[in-house]
């Protein structure tokens, strides 16, 4: 049976709630309790922030983990509210004003899917009124925004997960017991890309009929950005303006960041340099829609120093799609959630007939004898080479399903959180130096232990 997590918390001489109304959580609510303390049964309720895309795919994917319960959404538009209601009933209340949301004494945990300028403002407030927050990513907009957040995130002693969920998967657990097995030898490349060749893949999302001043509260979405006139393209296609998003750097780089810094357990870049341009969506957007940045991986513990190419168009290429490769000195490993890809290979020293119809047939015949002779051991061995392809079970939940699970897990004191603002902090801020050097038009470092520019 489920119980409140009011009921059985750390209340020492309250009464049991165990299906109780709001009235009695909160009569339970004015006496102290340990946010933490919960039983691996209690109900966990859940309020969600920025009900747009992906808060509404991060609700349907919160509620199918066991224990979990919408109590509340909160919108700046209304038709989203609305959409709340039809998709999880009447029941839900509903608000404008996030604000509302944390001073409920009920709501255990929030997500916060609001658009990237909000994100660090947002889970303080949660996390000093005592929520458990799942912010998506990027976790922040900016570099001293996530210092803020660390330093917040500790001193409330709350759960916190940052939401690149990709890194929870099965997909980038097998990818990381293999690059820990040496499945590719020393780690020498990694090669991003995203091709998004679809308008919704270039962040052309559709305006609502219904949208207006009346429905949207604009003024509130601009919160600590230049004041603008009410515009609903910079609403509903908020990405494309460095005012309240982050760019490809934010929007996709992370996720590769989160994936690459959790299979093999990097810090993450020390140097990067940008370019790209604006080359077709010329629609009012001040962000690039061709971004390539090459990092640099300084030597640490569990990696030689490396290079990576990160690389993201708007407009077409090979018809759509992306992939991770890490590159090894005996193979390489393309990494998805559901699906990882190793292809094994051994470098063969011995010459073809390509250098060697420049040689005499007698220097051909000596050279081929020398080789043979000198790695006659190397190629006795099994090398071992050919595809290996992994694939998750049929039945597999899926990543999305795994970083919530374990968020409430973390908050049920029984699995250490996966994506800490920690880790958020070092995926984020690798991604925004694309942005950093680009906008300045310079190589720019990073210390990626002290998380800072130098
Ligand atoms: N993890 C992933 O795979 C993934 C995928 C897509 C988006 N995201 C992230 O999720 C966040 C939201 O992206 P989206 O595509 O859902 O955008 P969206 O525009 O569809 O939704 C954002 C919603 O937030 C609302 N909002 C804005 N300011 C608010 C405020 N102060 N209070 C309450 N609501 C507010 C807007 O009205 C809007 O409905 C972004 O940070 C994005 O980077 C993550």
């Amino acid at each position: 049976m489920k119980k409140s997590l009011l009921g059985t918390a750390a209340v020492t001489s309250a009464p049991m709630v165990l299906s109780g109304s709001y009235q009695q959580r909160l009569l339970l609510d004015s006496r102290s309790y340990d946010a933490r303390a919960f039983a691996a049964n209690d109900q966990i309720n859940l309020a969600l922030i920025g009900t747009g895309i992906q808060g509404i795919f991060d609700t349907t994917t919160a509620l199918r983990v066991p224990g979990v319960k919408l109590v509340a959404t909160c919108d700046l538009y209304t038709g989203r509210l609305d959409r709340a209601k039809e998709l999880w009933g009447n029941d839900i209340s509903v608000t404008r004003d996030y604000r509302e949301i944390l001073n409920r004494k009920d709501v255990d945990a929030v997500i916060i899917a609001t658009p990237d300028h909000w994100h660090k403002r947002i889970s303080i407030e949660a996390l000093k009124a005592g929520k458990a927050v799942y912010c998506e990513k990027p976790m922040v907009q900016n570099f001293d925004e996530g210092h803020e957040l660390i330093d917040a995130h500790k001193q409330s002693g709350q759960v916190m997960q940052v939401g690149s969920q990709g890194m929870s998967s099965l997909g980038n657990e097998k990818a990381k017991q293999l690059y820990e097995d040496g499945a590719i030898g020393e780690l020498v490349m990694l090669d991003m890309y995203n091709d998004r060749y679809s308008a919704e893949g270039a962040w052309n999302y559709p305006i609502p009929p219904d949208a207006s001043p009346d429905t949207v509260d604009f003024d509130t979405f601009l919160g600590s950005a230049p004041r603008v006139p009410f515009e609903l393209k910079r609403f509903f296609r908020w990405r494309n303006y460095k005012d309240y998003g982050t760019g490809v750097a934010g929007d996709l780089f992370v996720h590769a960041f989160s994936t690459l810094n959790f299979v093999i357990s990097s810090q993450g870049p020390n140097r990067a340099q940008a370019t790209g341009g604006l080359r077709y969506w010329e629609d009012g957007r001040d962000v690039p829609d061709v971004s390539i940045t090459l990092y640099d991986y300084p030597e640490a513990a569990t990696h030689a120093a490396f290079n990576a190419a990160f690389r993201v168009n708007f407009i077409a290429g090979n018809g759509g799609g992306g992939s991770i490769r890490l590159v090894g000195t005996e193979g390489e490993l393309q990494v998805g959630s559901q699906s990882v890809k190793l292809i094994r290979s051994k470098l063969d020293m011995k010459p073809t007939g390509y250098a060697l119809i420049a040689h005499t047939e007698e220097n051909q015949k000596k050279i081929v004898a020398e080789y043979d002779r000198k790695y006659a051991d190397e190629r006795s061995k099994n090398l071992n080479t050919g595809e290996t392809h992994w694939e998750a079970p049929m039945d597999y939940k899926g990543g999305h399903y795994d970083h919530f699970e374990n968020f409430f897990k973390g908050i049920r004191g029984e699995k250490k959180i996966i994506e800490d603002p920690t880790f958020g902090l070092r995926a984020a801020g690798a991604a925004l130096l694309a942005n950093e050097s680009y906008y300045k038009g310079a190589p720019v470092k990073w210390d990626p232990e002290a998380m800072r520019l130098i």
